[in-house]
């Protein structure tokens, strides 16, 4: 079962507040998505592997630690996965960065890919999938399980608000993903809300109705 890291951090939580209040309009939304994705990214990294190096200081010798070879490609899942990608090139700024465009299929209600484009070497990457709302999972998973079958073996799934059924699909199709969340609401309404949630995350990124 693939572990869920819920990102209690104060700053997250306060920002993810301002996030949440209808009030709150497109530029500020934009830009606390984008800071609250900063905060997530520090912690994501976590446990990245470091490595010896020596340097000088001004006064002597020192052994000291750089992250050691781990390529990173961040892969937002279009539309509203976009508004993460610059909080956490901020922090990985060497990271590539792929997209995916998944719709769904008005009769089976299957997400079908209409956009990828990846970096050519995803199998030697960590993954980092962004999508601001877990809610159903649907698209999350097929996104997960697209960039599999390229040769993906090493994601993570960071997301803003999740739902308790999103993370249930997500850990029964990918026991080996990890999810990263700011907070998992109650429910998903009969639109396939969040509930509470924050509404149209894509919406509001982009001030469209
Ligand atoms: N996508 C959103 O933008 N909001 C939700 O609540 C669910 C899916």
């Amino acid at each position: 079962m693939s572990k869920v890291h819920i990102l209690d951090h104060p700053l997250i939580q306060h920002k993810l507040t301002y996030i949440r209040d209808k009030r709150t309009g497109t530029k500020e939304f934009r830009e606390l998505v984008d800071e609250v994705s900063t905060l997530m990214a520090y912690e994501i990294t976590r446990g990245m592997p470091l490595k010896e190096v020596k340097v000088e200081t001004p006064v002597a010798p020192a052994t000291c630690h750089v992250i050691s070879g781990k390529k990173v490609g961040v892969i937002p899942i279009l539309r509203a996965g976009l508004g993460m990608v610059d909080g956490i090139l901020k922090l990985i700024p060497a990271a590539k960065v792929g997209h995916i465009g998944l719709y769904r299929d008005p009769d089976t209600h299957e997400p079908v890919e209409y956009y990828a484009k990846l970096p050519s070497d995803i199998e030697e990457r960590e993954l980092i999938v962004t999508d601001p709302m877990l809610a159903t999972g649907g698209s999350a998973a097929a996104a997960i399980h697209m960039l599999k079958e390229k040769g993906a073996h090493n994601v993570k799934l960071m997301c803003i608000i999740a739902a308790p059924e999103g993370i249930e699909r997500v850990q029964k199709q990918h026991p080996d993903v990890e999810i990263f969340v700011a907070a998992v609401d109650e429910k998903l309404n009969e639109k396939c809300y969040i509930v509470p949630g924050l509404g149209d995350a894509g919406d509001r990124l982009f001030g469209t109705k």
